[in-house]
């Protein structure tokens, strides 16, 4: 079994599949390893099962990261467009949903068997349920001891992704090596995550599970997402709370328009106006779920339940401000078990945005999620993916060749 590669690639996840196949695309020897016995698993459970494998809006502002332009060297030259190309050379099809996100028309693994298929047609070499036990950097060559002996490499990609969902084979891999070779890691958190709560908070929300309403979620520190949220038996989902709870830090509020676009304040007027008779909660029940509506009554600033006709300014100014300024505080998030992404991760200081390549070793790479980038829901971290990966691989200089 040949044992030494000009590329080495850990993690046959997006990033490294794909920046395996184009660095052996470049006629250079590759070798992809992967500790689980099967590859690209969260490609396999991504958006559904017809994996969201890329967003057309895609921008340096739809990521975040302690360096908001780290990623758009790499963005601006692999783009939603260049994969989608790849997937029509592949005879695959694929439909824009809502908000740029484009899904694949086939079912998911459909994205695997082509990065599966672009890896083999180019020469690159595929091996799982291989455990890596150490890296060692000697001669400037790396040397990776695995459960298959010991694999030497002139460039070392590391693509073994972040922490979310660690039953399907995520681990903290890629941080401890970036720590051996001396970079920071920003403390990874758990994001595009489902919000819980305690007490009162998570038994009525408890009640309300399974209703959902579309609404602007706000963590403090990111910005408005207007898409549904969703109540669960121990919080809130959805892809608004998703979105927000990368933001979101523990012990911080955050903010709820239950009135999106629109001004309840005038709305209570004109249906003062329109229909005088009705209750404060038949007017609820017209906008929200009825389960919610209800729920709604018992806050503390709603006015009492009467009828619109007696409602005063003040009342439809508290209740504006109710729904329009809803503030919910976070016991916690789900955690890794649930979460579709890591936030925080390699620090991008120590890495080239031209090339992802160390700065600290030559011939070191980190692509894809384990790298503080960190895209919104909407396909933006495959893309983040395709990106990081293509950078690296065009960028391995050929010379340092085995
Ligand atoms: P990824 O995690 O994909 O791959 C890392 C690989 O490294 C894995 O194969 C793992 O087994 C391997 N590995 C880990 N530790 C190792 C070790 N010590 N030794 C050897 N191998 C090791 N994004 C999106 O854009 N659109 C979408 O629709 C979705 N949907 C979605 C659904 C769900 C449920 C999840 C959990 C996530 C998503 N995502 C998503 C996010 C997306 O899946 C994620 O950002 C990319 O898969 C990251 O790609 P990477 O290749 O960087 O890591």
């Amino acid at each position: 079994m040949q044992q030494r590669f000009h590329t080495l690639v850990l993690g046959a996840g997006a990033a490294g599949l794909f920046c395996g196949a184009r660095a052996a695309g470049r006629g250079l020897s590759v070798c992809v390893l992967d500790h689980s016995a099967k590859p690209a698993e969260k490609v396999r459970i991504s958006g559904g099962g017809r994996c969201n494998f890329t967003n057309v809006d895609t921008k340096a502002a739809n990521f975040h990261s302690e360096n908001p332009h780290f990623a758009k060297s790499a963005l601006a030259r692999y783009t939603p467009w260049d994969f989608c190309d790849l997937m029509a050379k592949h005879g695959l099809s694929w439909q824009e949903k809502t908000l740029g996100q484009l899904f694949c028309d086939q079912r998911s693994t459909a994205v695997i068997q082509l990065l599966l298929d672009e890896l083999d047609s180019a020469g690159g070499e595929l091996r799982l349920s291989t455990e890596v036990s150490g890296v060692q950097h000697r001669d400037g060559r790396f040397v990776v001891e695995t459960s298959a002996g010991e694999i030497e490499a002139d460039n070392l990609i590391v693509a073994t992704g972040g922490l979310s969902i660690p039953k399907i084979g995520a681990s903290g891999f890629a941080y401890e090596l970036a720590r051996q070779f001396g970079h920071e890691v920003i403390p990874p958190r758990p994001a595009l995550v489902p919000l819980t709560f305690t007490g009162a908070a998570k038994d009525n929300f408890a009640e309300l599970s399974g209703v959902s309403c579309p609404i602007d979620a706000q963590a403090r520190r990111g910005p408005e997402f207007h898409e549904a949220m969703l109540f669960t038996h121990r919080g809130l989902s959805g892809p608004a709370i998703l979105q927000a709870s990368s933001y979101w830090r523990e012990t911080e509020s955050v903010g709820i328009d239950l009135a999106p676009g629109w001004s309840v304040r005038d709305e209570l007027k004109t249906a003062k106006a329109d229909t005088p008779k009705i209750n404060l909660s038949t007017w609820l029940a017209r906008h929200y779920p009825a389960r919610l509506a209800d729920y709604m009554l018992t806050w503390p600033g709603m006015p009492a339940d009467k009828q619109l006709a007696n409602l005063s300014g003040a009342d439809m100014e508290a209740a504006d401000q109710a729904l329009k300024h809803w503030s919910i505080k976070p016991a916690g998030t789900e955690g890794w078990r649930t979460a579709e992404v890591t936030a925080g991760g390699i620090d991008t200081n120590g890495l080239s945005s031209q090339t992802m390549e160390s700065k600290h070793v030559k011939g070191l790479y980190f692509i894809g999620e384990c790298v503080d980038v960190t895209g919104w829901l909407g396909g933006y971290n495959f893309q983040w993916a395709w990106a990081s990966a293509a950078a690296a691989a065009s960028a391995i200089d050929a010379d340092r060749a085995a």
